[in-house]
């Protein structure tokens, strides 16, 4: 045997390697079909599904450490991070166009077999949706029957949002936010708050001394927008698969998610755009 054959069994032989590490076998063992005989296309939409919970998981994960940073007022920590949450977030953009390969015949060939199945069951979509402060509790009826998820969901409603992170640490720089938007309340529940758009308009205005706080600022806007962005091309999607049709969590399908596209975590990051230009009749 010579010194390279044993140095490569060595390196193979050794306890942690690529598919212990990372589970591999495990992984590849969670496609259960349903359909019966196996409908072919059934594998790509498991995958695809599973993968985007995988980038949630990891959106969850990012935005605690974002959360720790604004509490630190670690500005950089924070862009760091949102930085990485919008790669991601452009990604799974992308990523739904995958499934622009699935027709709707194909589509048509297993969907019976998904039950009730649906995105409104994803924990974690939801989890996303709560940490960043929409918060709606009709949700929570679709977990009812799932008291760990129930219980995360209801950690996420409870806590203080990103927005209201935000607001926080602006605070503590100093910013005068009005102290009724400081109780870590979910911030994106309530109306639009005129106060806060005239302190946004002035932190813009002055960009010598702000800029790091217009960087965090435009981050989460970027954000905003991405997540936005995807409720718009899986509407896209849904309509050239399965059309206007009912979707499987028994909504009316496109016309339920065209509803909720206009959501939006930080309006007043929005609204500030507006105090910078004049209306058109004011001319
Ligand atoms: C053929 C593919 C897909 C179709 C036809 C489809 C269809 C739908 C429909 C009709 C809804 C509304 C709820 C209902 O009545 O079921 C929905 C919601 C949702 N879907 Fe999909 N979807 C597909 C793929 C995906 C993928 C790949 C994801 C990634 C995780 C996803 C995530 C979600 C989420 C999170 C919701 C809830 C949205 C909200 O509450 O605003 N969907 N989907």
């Amino acid at each position: 045997m010579s010194d390279r054959t044993s140095q490569y069994e060595r390196i193979a032989f050794e306890d942690l390697n690529y598919n212990s590490y990372l589970k591999v076998p495990e992984l590849l063992q969670l496609q259960q079909l349903q359909s019966e005989p196996p409908h072919h296309d059934e594998m790509f939409f498991i995958i695809i599904h599973q993968s985007f919970e995988l980038w949630f998981k990891q959106i969850l994960h990012e935005t605690d450490l974002m959360v720790r940073g604004f509490r630190k007022g670690s500005m950089a920590r924070v862009l760091k991070v949102i930085e990485r949450i919008n790669a991601i977030l452009s990604c799974l953009c992308d990523q739904i166009q995958l499934l622009h390969t699935l027709t709707p015949a194909e589509f048509a060939g297993f969907r019976e077999r998904l039950g009730t199945g649906s995105g409104f069951q994803s924990i974690q979509f939801r989890e996303i949706e709560f940490a960043y402060g929409i918060r709606e509790s009709f949700f929570l009826q679709f977990f009812e029957n799932d008291p760990a998820a129930h219980a995360r969901l209801t950690a996420r409603a409870e806590a203080p949002s990103v927005y209201d992170e935000f607001l926080q640490a602006l605070h503590t720089a100093g910013y005068p936010v009005p102290d009724h938007l400081l109780t870590g309340q979910g911030a994106a529940a309530r109306e639009l708050d005129a106060d806060l758009v005239k302190v946004l308009h002035a932190l813009y205005k002055e960009p010598e001394d702000n800029y790091h706080w217009i960087l965090v600022c435009e981050a989460l806007l970027d954000l905003d927008m991405l997540v936005s962005k995807w409720r718009q091309v899986h509407i896209l999607m849904v309509s050239r698969t399965i059309g206007g049709r009912k979707g499987t969590g028994g909504s009316t399908g496109k016309a339920f998610l065209e509803q909720r596209v206009h959501h939006r975590f930080f309006p007043e990051l929005w609204e500030v755009r507006n105090s910078f230009f004049q209306p058109p009749d004011s001319h």
